[in-house]
């Protein structure tokens, strides 16, 4: 097992305590009740989740990118850990960032989760990570980039911490509507990417789109009608809570709209629009 040492003062560090004792996690869309989450939980990996085209293409992207994986992984807000068993069987040890800042603005009910500590291993600011120089084998960061006010520092100090050998495994939103309000500051091309990468002394490997032009229209128009027909409640943060009836009776029709896209991106494949990309990186030996 590669053997990850923090640096002896972490950045940021925090303790769930530190948290609020109320609040309400909010995504980017909030259903109401027991009954909603159950369902939402279920319609998550078909059609009938508004946002499955967002969904599926995300999820392949970042399953593209476990081959690239090895040794310890550091997940840089990793929030509720969505990969780490895509990720479990490739490496040796998974570590998870948060950084609380974020977490106690935007997602506060996350410090009164029983398992935060099997979440979360490591509190920090991922612009300073609490990790010596050259120290983990890959690091991983799937739609951060875009929430953090100077995107190239942050990818500059994941370089920093990567083994030579190792690998930066990133994942970014093309299209994606504006999500944890006030903190959504950019969009990224393959170049911004390309260059935050060389710029920190790595070689890029590949920098894959995913989705394409249909796909990305299939995903926006479900989410549009969704949004606008669906929704019950806007937030601060970017978010809409969902009126129940009127969400139950889009679902057909959002089904359809992203089947039929989702057909489409399969028939065409203009990739001028897309929902993101993934890049793969190296740390050259010195
Ligand atoms: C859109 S969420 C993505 C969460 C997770 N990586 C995923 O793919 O589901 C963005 C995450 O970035 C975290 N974050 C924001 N600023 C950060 C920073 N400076 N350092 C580390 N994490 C940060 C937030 O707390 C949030 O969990």
């Amino acid at each position: 097992m590669s053997d990850v040492t923090p640096s002896d003062e972490p950045a940021g560090s925090a303790s769930p305590e530190d948290g609020p004792t109320a609040g309400q996690r909010v995504g980017v869309v909030h259903y109401r009740g027991r009954f909603g989450q159950r369902m939402n939980a279920w319609r998550k990996r078909t059609p009938l989740n508004p946002y499955w085209l967002d969904w599926k293409h995300l999820r392949e992207s970042v399953e593209a990118l476990v081959p690239h994986a090895t040794g310890t992984l550091l997940d840089v807000g990793v929030s509720e850990g969505p990969y780490r068993e895509v990720f479990a069987p490739q490496i040796d040890q998974y570590v998870g960032l948060e950084y609380p800042a974020a977490i106690l603005d935007k997602q506060p009910d996350m410090w009164k989760l029983k398992n935060l500590s099997r979440l979360v291993q490591v509190f920090g600011d991922g612009a300073h990570l609490p990790f010596r120089t050259g120290s983990v084998d890959t690091l991983l960061s799937t739609e951060v980039l875009e929430h953090v006010p100077k995107p190239r520092a942050l990818v500059t100090e994941m370089a920093r911490v990567l083994k030579p050998g190792g690998k930066l495994l990133l994942t970014v939103p093309f299209i994606q509507p504006l999500h944890e309000l006030p903190s959504d500051y950019f969009r990224f091309t393959p170049s911004s990417l390309r260059e935050f990468a060389e710029s920190s002394g790595l070689e890029v490997e590949s920098i894959e789109p995913r989705g394409n032009f249909a796909s990305a229209n299939g995903a926006m128009l479900s989410q549009w009608l969704t949004r606008s027909v669906g929704a019950s409640k806007r937030q601060s943060d970017g978010s809409v809570i969902l009126s129940p009836w009127r969400s139950v009776l889009l679902l057909p029709l959002t089904a359809i709209i992203q089947v039929m896209f989702h057909l489409a991106s399969k028939l065409t494949n203009d990739q001028a629009v897309c929902q993101g990309y993934a890049l793969v990186a190296r740390r050259p030996h010195d």
